[in-house]
């Protein structure tokens, strides 16, 4: 077995849950190395719902050590409500299951607030639609070097006197600028003094317990969260998360050498959808969209908004294949495109009378483009019950078939249904 890194190819939202919940059986230890809980991984087992924004979607197998790498970017109370949650279901997590970084940023009342005034401010048409969540606010605190980390949980003198010394600059922005109210030290403490107790008997050296896990011959699935497209440096800047959300922070977020990652697993949804601002060249403002948003049920787990739904682009995760050394592809939600008669492909951009075959850099220029499409026939058979490539429509086969040829990498896993159990292997 192979460790894995589960990466999301497009603008997030691709399925990634049930895939991690799927492969997890295959992993000893399962790492987040970035975001927070702007994710939203929906898993579902034995028909019960579970939406999990923090915690590795592998808590839901027994035995898997699941761990939240540096590189996340963690809400103490959220991380306690997720608990909260899981136990309710009967999922109680003890700390030998479910480890943290000491050098994972925590998300502070204070960001929050601050992610709301500034999105809030924004003109339109400028806005992100960030989650909300304070997770670029946290990032910043982080690079500025002024961010608090879970480590410093453990000693509260240390964590007041950082709060305080963030306070200074966040109160000025929340009260002059964004004329919200101010947050006092004394509110932050008192909101993070019983949430730091129930969190630091899951406080870990997390690298060194990957390490030791690699010695032992253990294997590691990475859960990537958001998608491909929505990374900070290669993402459509700036409508983009604030991480680095490509494989190659599968390392840099968790401890671990890169020369570890060894399988890297695009997951691509059969469409594309992307929830929040910035453009998106195949979006489909008719019928098809609605349809496509209705039958896959295109609403966010984290945020409940609707996703804007549009056709394949093959451009988009073609690029996703190079930034991220894809080594397969997992095709997720093909049953949503059943009933439709003619399915297009957008295989190259035209961009002011140039095709391209990877998006323009340009800040703006995505917003320009013109999809060059290609059409093939649909199917109208109900494949959810599918179980192999044989009980496929050939329509469907050859819809998976071209956009392997697209993107240049084989798709590994098909899935046609959110249960566990929808999902066969593309050679079969
Ligand atoms: P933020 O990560 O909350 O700052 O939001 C930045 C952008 O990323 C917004 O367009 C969000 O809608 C989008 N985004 C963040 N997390 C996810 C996700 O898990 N899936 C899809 N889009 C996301």
């Amino acid at each position: 077995m192979s460790n894995m890194v589960i990466i999301g190819a497009q603008w997030g939202d691709e399925g990634k849950g049930k895939i991690v919940d799927l492969l997890s059986a295959q992993s000893d230890y399962i790492v987040r190395f970035q975001g927070g809980n702007n994710a939203g991984h929906t898993v579902i087992v034995d028909g019960e719902e579970y939406i999990l924004h923090l915690i590795p979607s592998g808590i839901l197998h027994q035995g898997k050590v699941c761990l939240i790498g540096n590189g996340v970017v963690l809400d103490p109370a959220v991380f306690c409500q997720e608990l909260d949650t899981l136990a309710s279901k009967g999922v109680d997590v003890a700390p030998a299951y479910l480890k943290i970084s000491r050098k994972t940023h925590l998300i502070m009342p204070y960001h929050r607030a601050l992610d709301k005034a500034r999105e809030k401010a924004r003109i339109e048409g400028e806005k992100i639609g960030t989650t909300g969540r304070g997770i670029g606010p946290a990032y910043e605190d982080k690079v500025t070097r002024i961010g608090v980390r879970a480590a410093d949980l453990e000693d509260l003198q240390l964590l007041r006197r950082k709060v305080e010394i963030a306070l200074v600059e966040k109160n000025a922005l929340l009260t002059s600028l964004y004329n919200c109210p101010a947050i006092s030290a004394d509110e932050v403490m008192a909101e993070l003094t019983p949430l730091a107790e129930r969190l630091v008997p899951y406080l870990a050296d997390v690298s060194g317990v990957l390490g030791q896990a690699r010695l032992e011959g253990k294997t590691i699935m990475f859960e990537g969260a958001q998608g491909t497209h929505l990374d900070i440096d290669h993402g459509t800047y700036p409508f983009v998360t604030s991480s680095n959300t490509v494989a190659g922070n599968a390392a840099a977020g968790s401890g671990l050498g890169p020369r570890e990652l060894e399988r890297i697993i695009g997951i691509v949804k059969a469409y594309t959808t992307r929830v929040g601002g910035g453009p998106f060249p195949t979006q489909l403002d008719c019928e098809i969209g609605r349809h496509l948003q209705s039958q896959g049920a295109e609403v966010g787990a984290t945020t409940k908004r609707v996703r804007r739904c549009g056709w394949f682009d093959a451009v988009l995760v073609r690029e996703s294949v190079r930034l991220n050394s894809l080594t397969e592809l997992t095709l997720t939600k093909l049953d949503v495109l059943s009933g439709l008669k003619e399915l297009k492909i957008c295989v190259a951009y035209k961009y002011r009378g140039e095709e391209m075959q990877y998006p323009p850099q340009a800040e703006a220029a995505l917003a320009e483009v013109e999809p060059v499409y290609e059409t093939l026939p649909g199917w109208s058979e109900d494949i959810t019950g599918a179980k192999s490539m044989a009980d496929l429509p050939a329509g469907a086969r050859a819809y998976i078939r071209r956009i392997e040829e697209l993107v240049g990498v084989k798709a590994g896993l098909i899935s046609v249904g959110p249960d566990r159990n929808q999902t066969f292997s593309a050679c079969s």
